[in-house]
């Protein structure tokens, strides 16, 4: 019999090879077509049982990255939810229950509905290389493991084990899942056929959880560490907008005495959060993220050496992201101390990254080369310069490199305010400067917005785009207008949540609304965070149009050098890299606060998408999501005003412009959301 995803391959020691080759798809996924074949190949060999049966796979980018995300959104209603998961199930089921050994011969990724695969065989034997990876990531998504994953994951690693990597999500590598208990064993890539085949002839014991683990599973203790689990997982999401972890937690301990009844009630569990908001907008956000990828093309360009000029906070660290992602680098900078600055954190990131492996660390540091005098700027295909936040100061720089540049290099700049037209007025090939705007601190924030001028060509945007994804960052195509995208949205909502500390209303209480809506910081912690006067110059910039006004007292504690963390006082005062706030701080209103600043950030949403400052309102969200942190379950801003109805919101701008001034004014493009809505 064939199949068109399975090959059965027998072998002389009655071994059965179950190769995994999902059809039409670059990477192995558990689409419902696949599942519902392994079911028929697992009734075949059923028919005439072999010694064992060994998963593995034939792509050769690893074994099974999960469940095919796409079908999730085709889940609409409960009864559909519970019939998919129903089907996983069944297989999983199947394989758990075969007479023959089973094992999971894994190379590369394995994860969610892979991972369930493996853990319903008797055994699992995985690479020990970097590229592999196994994991239980649902949660992700707003789902918990829904193919008897929570179950088995619990058995084989314990609850704490278990449960901390399903409600983190974390992807864990060889040595981890081995000590957990996950895999059973650990070897070098050429040695995995030759371990799968030494646990299905030798069936060794399996290993008995300990006694601390079997404790900790009893009923009577179970309640405690669940209530301790709802702590940790509260102090980074709240139950009404992830209530994934939460069922996750209430599944294990209402259920785990009693496995068979465990699996029935994970079907429930995770057929409910299914069709719940957040899965689907987490959901989203996983597909916008595909769509920024699918932005660049690796293949576009590759810079053999990148030049960065400017050698600060930014400079420094984009230098050294460069070199981490693999680039030879060379950093230019006016002060010798400021190179100095930059090598010293280069190599803290470098050891954040890489940890023990000395070998990539030291590797790193020789392809990051301080450039005192430029020398790198005629081998560059790309420099990139991240210097002083002045039109002329920028100007009198380009005049003095073009005619070194290399035939053909892109000059990037990373302003965060000054329109790309304006500072190529001094180049004699205006077509080969763009934006390449990253966001503070580099290594942690994903996107990069690649800001096209009007002169700038289609080769150096492609090709700007083809390098963002080269050093693993998710580019967003910006219109060259001030703010651009992020930070144009980002300001009115700082702006407003200043205005309401001018107006007396503790900075604690502004913070916690804005956390209560779903952002990752509160504003005023941002801004204290980014600095009172990078906030200001950026506000200043936007203001010149007539899009923001500036607090007075953003303008008089930038006077008075509170600058927030980086002086030790802004807005709250800082200690030991974290703001001192009163606990004790109330205020009546929270759902006001609320509005006044997010209806400012969906009102400025709006005029960008007027103005087409980025294409389509796919890229709009998920530039804002990626760029802010603007709250993920609720699928990017522009998702928010159509799931709420644009005529609710535009209304309660109008009470809020009556109440509070022009500042609430609604744009233009509210009608027209009026009438698509
Ligand atoms: P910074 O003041 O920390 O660093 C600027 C560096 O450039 C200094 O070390 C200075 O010595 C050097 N420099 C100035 N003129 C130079 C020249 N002609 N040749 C060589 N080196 C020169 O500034 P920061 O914050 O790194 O900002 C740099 C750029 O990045 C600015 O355009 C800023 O708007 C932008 N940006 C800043 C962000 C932030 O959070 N700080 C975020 C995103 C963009």
């Amino acid at each position: 019999m064939s199949y068109k995803n399975w090959k059965i391959e027998k072998d002389d020691e009655d071994i059965c090879w179950l190769h995994l080759d999902v059809a039409g798809s670059s990477t192995n996924i558990l689409r419902s077509d696949v599942l519902d074949e392994l079911d028929d190949v697992l009734n075949d060999l059923a028919q005439s049982l072999p010694a064992g049966i060994i998963f593995i796979s034939d792509k050769s980018n690893g074994f099974i990255a999960g469940a095919d995300i796409k079908e999730f959104t085709k889940v609409t209603t409960h009864e559909q939810a519970i019939e998919m998961l129903n089907r996983g199930h069944t297989v999983m089921n199947k394989i758990e229950s075969l007479p023959c050994t089973t094992v999971a011969a894994i190379d590369g990724y394995c994860l969610g509905g892979g991972m369930e695969l493996a853990l319903a065989c008797t055994y699992r034997v995985m690479c020990d290389n970097k590229s592999t990876r196994v994991g239980l990531p649902e949660v992700k998504l707003g789902i918990h493991p829904g193919y008897g994953g929570t179950v088995r994951s619990i058995q084989k690693a314990g609850p704490m084990a278990a449960m901390n990597a399903m409600l983190s999500g974390r992807l864990l590598q060889g040595r981890a899942a081995k000590r957990m208990g996950l895999v059973d064993d650990l070897v070098p890539r050429r040695q995995l056929k030759r371990a799968a085949r030494y646990f299905v002839i030798n069936r060794p014991r399996h290993r008995q959880l300990p006694l601390k683990d079997r404790i900790m599973n009893h009923r009577l203790v179970r309640p405690f560490i669940a209530k301790q689990m709802r702590k940790q997982v509260a102090k980074k999401a709240a139950r009404q907008h992830y209530p994934a972890p939460y069922k996750l937690i209430d599944l294990w301990q209402s259920h785990m005495d009693n496995p068979r009844r465990m699996l029935e009630k994970e079907i429930e569990s995770v057929a409910s959060l299914f069709t719940d908001d957040t899965a689907t907008n987490l959901v989203r956000v996983f597909f916008l993220q595909e769509e920024l990828k699918t932005q660049g093309n690796k293949k576009d360009f590759k810079p053999a050496h990148i030049h960065v000029i400017g050698g600060g906070v930014m400079g420094g660290d984009i230098a050294a992201w460069c070199a981490l992602r693999g680039f030879r680098v060379t950093v230019q900078d006016q002060k010798a101390e400021a190179l100095a600055g930059t090598m010293k954190r280069s190599m803290h990131m470098f050891k954040k990254k890489f940890k023990k492996d000395r070998r990539s660390i030291r590797e790193a540091m020789d392809r990051l080369i301080p450039d005192t005098t430029g020398m790198g700027i005629a081998h560059a295909d790309l420099i990139i310069e991240a210097i002083f936040e002045d039109k002329d100061v920028k100007q009198s720089l380009y005049k003095e490199i073009e005619p070194h540049m290399k035939a053909g290099s892109i000059l990037a700049t990373n302003t965060s305010s000054i329109p790309l037209e304006e500072l190529s007025t001094c180049l004699e090939q205006p077509e080969r400067l763009v934006g390449i705007h990253f966001f503070n601190p580099v290594a942690l924030m994903p996107l990069v917005e690649i800001v096209r001028g009007e002169n700038t060509s289609d080769d150096t945007m492609k090709k700007s785009l083809a390098f963002g994804r080269q050093i693993d960052k998710l580019p967003l195509p910006v219109k060259s207008s001030p703010g651009f995208l992020v930070n144009r949205i980002l300001m009115p909502y700082l702006m407003e949540a200043v205005e309401m500390v001018s107006e007396g209303i503790a900075p604690e209480m502004v913070d916690k609304a804005a956390l209560q809506f779903g952002m990752p910081m509160g504003p005023i912690e941002l801004a204290d965070t980014v600095g009172l006067d990078v906030c200001k110059s950026v506000a200043t910039i936007l203001s010149a149009g007539d899009t923001l006004s500036l607090p007075k007292k953003m303008q008089s504690m930038v006077e008075n050098k509170k600058l927030g963390k980086k002086t030790g006082e802004g807005f709250y005062k800082w200690s030991k890299g974290r703001p001192i706030k009163n606990k004790n701080a109330s205020y009546g209103n929270m759902q006001e606060l609320q509005d006044r600043m997010i209806m400012r950030l969906l009102n400025e949403t709006t005029a960008c998408k007027r103005e087409k400052v980025v294409e389509g309102d796919d890229l709009i969200d998920a530039g804002i999501i990626f760029g802010t942190g603007f709250a993920p379950f609720r699928g990017g801003p522009l998702h928010y005003i159509y799931a709420q109805g644009a005529a609710d919101l535009s209304s309660r701008l109008n009470q809020l412009k009556d109440r509070y001034g022009e500042r609430f004014e609604a744009d233009k493009e509210w009608a027209k959301l009026n009438t698509t809505n």
